[in-house]
């Protein structure tokens, strides 16, 4: 405020000494150093050429480190960075009240025109008024305390130890010439098994330097937070959000008003910003007061929420640590670098291409069983159901065309799913093929109910055969509550104007209010869908599809067996999630028995109700997962939602991704993610870290059947399965991309 105008009269109000504070150092990036710059190049002088820089990440882990470059770091100790902005307010003529603690309540803060609450996490001004502010605390799961140490540090470090009480690791990382910061965290389960909770800061401490001794080299480890006594030096990390960062006079600024979380550590740039930004405001000639505050909060808090996402990511990632464990040490670093979906993949080719191309081929060779450690995107890397090996791991995702009649595929489709096949895809879905024509979601859906339909779907399967590598997998459904309604783009869930057939489902549920009330099934009805899916199998065989799937996703007949929030069933069908699968199990057994050993099923479930804990939980969907398993499913289709009309997603890139790792990472299963997926960086990110073994994309292949060739003209990867017809475009497109790729290199030096 003082540099934008001297006139104003600011005072600062701190409770510690000069020179006190809690923690010890801090990480910055190149574009937050930028930022500071811009804003006051007097005080960004004293703190560049203070700052601690580093490359390299070591990740410990099972006895192996894997370092990784090109990370480019830079830190600086948490107490100077205090002392040279405390020194340049006062040089700004700032007046500092050290040893001043503030009351909220106390009344001379209304003789102040503003206040700003930059009081940290623990907000004493937040807390005085929890709903002016709207404030969200979410308060995680594992310890963590925040040491220091004089062992220098060359690289960012990762140390991971596992100990009888379970895992506990280190985040470390120099920020002066002889300190370094030394943050332990561990699950609370590890942490109370440890005695944590009973032992003094001392103990702690000790218990710490002899758990990481071959890291510390002899180095003690030390605690700052001297107003913190015995097991409280451990800390929640506290999630903050408030929906609005201002009441009355009162502005709240810095983790006050949010934080990330310390495993991204974006906490103190994202407080210098909000700085910089209201400062900004505040001085801009003509902006009323209110407007200002608006416009701050509207701007910080957009930026705010982006790196909330990745802390959330980050955050979870270690709370589930013992979910990536039995990965080996290259993946398992692999994972944890791009834990926060912010560097992907093609992130750390820029960063260290060599680490990189390491990984692309432990990849290639875990995927071929050895017989291949090329160094080339992982998408590309074939993999293998059951006898079925598909040559990539891009899968046309199941779309409903809504342009059957009769159910009977048609010349559009035979060009829709043909042109997908020889898009370079290693598979192909069809759209979800009812089983009967009352299971049909609308009238234009395709079906497996009759001849014509068998003779139909072959002709489509010979020509993906035929004229393509892509192998192609047939998705059957009944629609149950979502049926008789309108083709996809006359309205989404809308009953037909006339010629309605009756509709039945688990229960008396209706999707929404404007749709029928279904027939809850009786037994005999149960028996005579499950014949239905098994003939609708044999019909598959005769067509030649190399794979099936079972949908029980999205709202439809079998998914709402599942979802508590339309079965409402008093019968072993009903209630305890073990009897809502049950009828489902029983289908998808009656197909397995009904398709060749040789060839794979899968099956696609909503891995979550969005509806909280009164729907499904990603925790049931891993159960869910291991119970289709148990079954002979091969790969568990990991989709989310559209169960219940006033579901609550949250989108974003890759958006389901997570669920996905949930089951193949907990459950041990083969996973296919689905949703938001779009660029050939965020597949080979997915892959790469584990967290799905095929990636499906839906929207993007409508536009594009290509998708897949022109990801491989983008990664110039030159093996991918071209038709002969289309090679000299293909070899354009590459040469073209290449080019454009070069250019943008050039411009970014
Ligand atoms: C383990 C850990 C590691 C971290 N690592 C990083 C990192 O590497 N990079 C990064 O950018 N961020 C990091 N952070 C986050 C960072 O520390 C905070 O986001 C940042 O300090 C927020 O700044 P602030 O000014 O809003 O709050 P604080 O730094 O908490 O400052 C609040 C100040 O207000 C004073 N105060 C509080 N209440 C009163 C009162 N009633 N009266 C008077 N004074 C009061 C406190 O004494 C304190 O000095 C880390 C956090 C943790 C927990
Ligand atoms: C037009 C359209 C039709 C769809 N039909 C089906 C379907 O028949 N079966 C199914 O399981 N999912 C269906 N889906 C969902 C997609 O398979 C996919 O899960 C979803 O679109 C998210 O992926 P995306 O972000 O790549 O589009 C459909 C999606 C679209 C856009």
């Amino acid at each position: 405020m003082n540099l934008r105008d001297p006139s104003h009269e600011i005072e600062v109000f701190e409770r510690n000494a000069p020179g006190v504070t809690f923690g010890w150092g801090v990480v910055f990036s190149d574009l937050t150093v930028d930022n500071i710059t811009r804003n006051d190049p007097a005080s960004a002088k004293t703190i560049n050429e203070e700052l601690a820089h580093w490359d390299d990440i070591d990740v410990h882990f099972r006895g192996e480190t894997i370092t990784s470059g090109g990370h480019g770091f830079i830190g600086i100790g948490r107490k100077r960075l205090l002392e040279i902005l405390q020194d340049r307010a006062r040089a700004l003529g700032v007046v500092l009240h050290f040893n001043a603690e503030c009351d909220p309540t106390d009344s001379k803060w209304r003789d102040y025109d503003l206040v700003i609450a930059s009081d940290g996490s623990n907000s004493r001004f937040r807390d005085a008024q929890p709903e002016a502010f709207g404030v969200d605390v979410d308060v995680r799961a594992n310890k963590f305390v925040w040491l220091g140490t004089s062992k220098v540090f060359d690289a960012f470090t990762f140390a991971f130890e596992e100990t009888e009480h379970g895992w506990i690791w280190a985040h470390a990382y120099r920020f002066a010439p002889d300190c370094s910061t030394f943050i332990v965290e561990c699950s609370e389960e590890t942490w109370r098994s440890f005695g944590f909770d009973r032992m003094s800061q001392d103990e702690s401490i000790a218990s710490c330097e002899r758990l990481f001794a071959r890291y510390l080299d002899g180095h003690s480890l030390q605690s700052n937070a001297t107003h913190l006594v015995g097991s409280a030096a451990w800390l929640n990390f506290k999630r903050i959000k408030c929906e609005r960062w201002s009441s009355g006079n009162v502005i709240l600024l810095g983790d006050a008003a949010h934080t990330a979380h310390f495993s991204i550590g974006s906490g103190t740039k994202l407080a210098l910003e909000d700085a910089i930004k209201l400062a900004d405001l505040l001085n801009r000639k003509g902006l009323s007061l209110e407007a200002a505050l608006d416009e701050y909060q509207a701007e910080r808090s957009l930026e705010v929420l982006k790196l909330q996402n990745s802390a959330r990511n980050s955050t979870e990632w270690f709370e589930t640590l013992e979910r990536y464990t039995h990965f080996e040490p290259l993946q398992f670093a692999y994972s944890l670098l791009t834990r926060s979906q912010r560097i992907s993949h093609e992130n750390l080719r820029l960063r260290d291409r060599e680490w990189l191309e390491t990984v692309e081929r432990w990849f290639w060779k875990r995927a071929t069983e050895g017989k291949s450690n090329k160094t080339a995107p992982p998408m590309f890397a074939p993999f293998k159901l059951r006898e079925m090996e598909v040559m990539n791991r891009v899968t046309v995702s199941p779309m409903a065309m809504y342009s059957a009649v009769d159910g009977v595929p048609n010349d559009f489709h035979f060009v829709h799913y043909g042109e997908r096949a020889i898009g370079g895809a290693g598979l192909v879905f069809t759209e979800m093929t009812c089983v009967s024509p009352e299971g049909r979601i609308s009238p234009g859906c395709t079906g497996m109910w009759n001849g014509d339909h068998i003779a139909a779907w072959k002709r489509i399967v010979d020509f993906v055969h035929t004229q393509s590598k892509a192998k192609i997998c047939l998705q059957l459904g009944h629609s149950g509550a979502k049926g008789s309604t309108k083709l996809g783009w006359e309205g989404n869930d809308v009953p037909l104007d006339d010629g309605n057939w009756p509709v039945m489902a688990a229960s008396d549920v209706p999707w929404s209010p404007v749709n029928q009330v279904p027939r809850p099934m009786t037994r005999a009805d149960m028996d005579t869908v499950r014949d239905q899916f098994v003939a609708a199998v044999r019909m598959g065989l005769e067509a030649g599809f190399d794979m099936v799937e079972l949908h029980a996703a999205h709202g439809y007949l079998l998914a709402g067996f599942i979802s508590p929030l339309q079965n409402k069933r008093t019968d072993e069908y009903g209630g305890s999630l073990e009897n809502r699968l049950r009828f489902p199990l029983e289908v998808f057994a009656a197909m397995r028995a009904a398709w060749p050993k040789e060839r794979p099923m899968s099956v696609r479930i909503s891995a979550t109700d969005w509806a909280g804990e009164s729907g499904i939980t990603p925790d049931e969907a891993v159960l869910i997962g291991e119970a289709f398993a148990q079954e002979g499913a091969d790969l568990i289709d990991v989709s989310a939602g559209q169960t219940w009309a006033g579901q609550q997603p949250v989108y974003g890139r890759m958006f389901q991704t997570p669920f996905s790792d949930r089951i193949r990472n907990e459950g041990k299963l083969a996973t296919m993610a689905v949703g938001n997926i779009y660029e050939p960086d965020h597949a080979n990110s997915i892959l790469a870290a584990g967290r799905a073994d095929l990636v499906a994309l839906a929207r993007p292949h409508l536009v594009d059947p290509f998708w897949t060739l022109r990801a491989a003209a983008a990664l110039d990867y030159r093996e991918v399965a071209v038709p002969p017809q289309y090679l000299n475009g293909m070899a354009q497109l590459a040469r073209n991309m290449k080019r454009e790729a070069e250019a943008a290199a050039a411009l970014r030096v």
